[in-house]
Order: structure tokens, then sequence, then C-alpha cells
């Protein structure tokens, strides 16, 4: 039986520390709770309860003097969520949606798309890159589609 990895830690919370945890050790080599608390602005005693919930449940690790690292599930879960995020962001990207909006979607819909609806996202992106006139009047269509709803 071909046991599917976990792609989410089943907590939209934990989910969004993997990620940002990822983030950090990406970023500065380490993930020091201080740098969590100011990335997800959280206070510092919610990050280290939250920083002991997921070591209990195996996805991070405590290294004395070097802060917080993901185990290999907690790395693949965050793996997971950031590839969602960036197809989400790149697919969202190309209707010119301003930054901001796309951010706090894409935090939203991380959480929820299947794999199944991904791949279906990744192939419009691609299509709609391969015909740029395709893509303008997906554009105006949406423009259009505002403009009546204002
Ligand atoms: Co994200």
């Amino acid at each position: 039986m071909t046991q599917t990895p976990r792609r989410t830690s089943g907590s939209t919370a934990m989910d969004d520390y993997l990620e940002q945890i990822l983030h950090l050790i990406k970023e500065k080599g380490y993930a020091r709770a201080v740098d969590i608390s100011q990335k997800l602005n959280i206070s510092q005693a919610s990050v280290t309860n939250m920083l002991q919930r997921l070591d209990g449940e195996g996805l991070v690790n405590h290294v004395k003097y070097r802060g917080t690292v993901l185990t290999d599930e907690g790395h693949r879960i965050a793996q997971a969520i950031t590839e969602r995020h960036e197809t989400l962001t790149h697919f969202l990207r190309l209707f010119g949606i301003d930054e901001e909006t796309i951010y706090k979607d894409v935090e939203g819909m991380e959480h929820h798309v299947s794999r199944p609806t991904l791949d279906v996202i990744r192939a419009v992106a691609a299509a709609l890159e391969a015909d740029p006139a395709l893509l303008q009047r997906v554009k105006n269509e949406a423009a259009a589609t505002q403009r009546g709803l204002l």
C-alpha cells in the first residue's frame, strides 16, 4: 500500500509556522523564536508555545545555540506549503492583481488547495503564458466584471 506523504500538519497555524521556519532557515541559516515572532506578528510567548507543540508533533527540534530546525517530516510539509505558495503567487501575478491582495489570498489558499487543483492551476498558468492574447482577454474580462461590481 502506498502512503501519500503528509502535505499539511493538519493545522493552518502549524503550517504557517513551518512555512516561516523554512523561509528563515533559507534566508539566515536558522530560525529563532524572536524572528518567527516578528515575521508572523505573534507574541514571543505564543511562538514558544507553538514551537513546543510542533516539537511534540515531531515536526521541529530545538538545537541549543542554533534555534529551531525542521525534522524531515517538518521539512516535507514546509516544502509542500512553500511550493503551493509559489505556484499560486505565480498564477495570480499573471493577472496584475496587487501584491498585498495576492499575498493575503495565497496565505489562505495554500492551506486548502489539493494536489489535482494545484496541477490544473499550474497548467492553466503555462497555457496563459504561452498565449499572451488569451491572457489579455482574461484580464479584460476580469476588469470588466470588476467595473460592473463597483
Ligand atoms: Co505562504
